[in-house]
């Protein structure tokens, strides 16, 4: 087996990918929180995906084909390599026992949420998911998601599957139903982590969020990733990706995040 091979290949319901890549190196050094910066052939754009799964071999990530560079990754097969492979970065968690841990995850945000579930599952945490998502397909990885949870609350915006309505609705009933949640953590879309970190600072429940800003070297180098945080200047590739959600300015990151939007539709047409 070589380094970066990709060992297996699996289409999820929703049109995303499973990737299981051989490379004990990074592997080893792998922990929830973690991610790694993938290049799928020479000369290809670096992207930030979340490790899912490790072990002394092989981690998996799960990706979405949302523009050029994801696509260009999705087109890879088995037996073939990625160009680079670089990591773990990012900060580990801190694993400890809270209680009640939610865990409030919009889209492919699972695929991080997963390994979490999996260490804080460990320490003896009660673990509650809130899964969101547009329609039933795109409810993925729900084996591993019940293996993890105590309580598992799936919600679709056409009601589809699970309770129809937006992830908020269901986090604000769970809280009035008397449910208590001693620590919140929320990966998706940073607008659903925003109006998750408004609902549960308005109830006092501290609240992680995991940013999937922007991001270019991921060693705090460059500054792509830059996020307001109480005030200062925080990188999230370091500093991060997990960080205080009420510290957060989500309002600057959204216009940062949208930053390059006009340039990589030029882009995606030309490729
Ligand atoms: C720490 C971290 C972990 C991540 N983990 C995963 C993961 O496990 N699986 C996964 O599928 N994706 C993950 N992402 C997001 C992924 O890196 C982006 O989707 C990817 O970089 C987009 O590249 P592209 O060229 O395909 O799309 P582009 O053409 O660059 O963008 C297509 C659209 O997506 C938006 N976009 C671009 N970058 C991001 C971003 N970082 N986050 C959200 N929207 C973005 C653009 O504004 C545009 O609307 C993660 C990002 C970070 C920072
Ligand atoms: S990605 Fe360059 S500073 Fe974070």
């Amino acid at each position: 087996m070589k380094k970066n091979e990709i060992m297996e290949k699996k289409k999820l319901s929703d049109g995303s990918y499973l990737f299981k890549i051989y490379n004990p190196e990074v592997a080893k050094n792998s922990y929830a929180g973690n991610f790694v910066i993938v290049i799928a052939k020479d000369g290809s754009e670096r992207i930030p995906l979340t490790i899912m799964e490790y072990t002394d071999e092989w981690i998996s990530i799960v990706i979405q084909p949302i523009g050029f560079s994801t696509k260009e990754i999705c087109f890879l097969e088995e037996k073939d390599c990625f160009s680079g492979i670089m990591g773990p970065l990012g900060k580990k968690i801190e694993n400890k026992k809270y209680g009640t841990i939610l865990f409030v995850a919009g889209g492919i945000g699972i695929a991080p949420v997963i390994p979490q579930m999996m260490e804080f599952k460990k320490t003896d945490n009660k673990i509650i998911l809130i899964h969101g998502a547009r329609d039933g397909e795109h409810i993925i990885l729900e084996k591993e998601s019940k293996k993890y949870t105590d309580n598992y609350i799936i919600c679709t915006d056409d009601g589809s599957m699970g309770k129809k309505g937006l992830v908020t609705n269901a986090m604000k009933e769970l809280i009035e139903s008397g449910e208590k949640i001693d620590h919140i953590v929320t990966i998706g879309p940073l607008i659903m982590m925003k109006f998750v970190s408004d609902l549960s600072k308005n109830y006092s429940i501290p609240t992680t969020a995991s940013l999937n800003t922007i991001m270019l070297d991921g060693t705090g180098m460059c500054g792509s990733c830059r996020v307001e945080y109480d005030g200062e200047v925080k990188f999230a590739c370091v500093d991060g990706p997990d960080m205080d959600a009420h510290k957060i300015n989500f309002d600057v990151l959204l216009r940062r995040n949208a930053r390059f939007k006009s340039l990589e539709l030029v882009n995606g047409e030309k490729k």
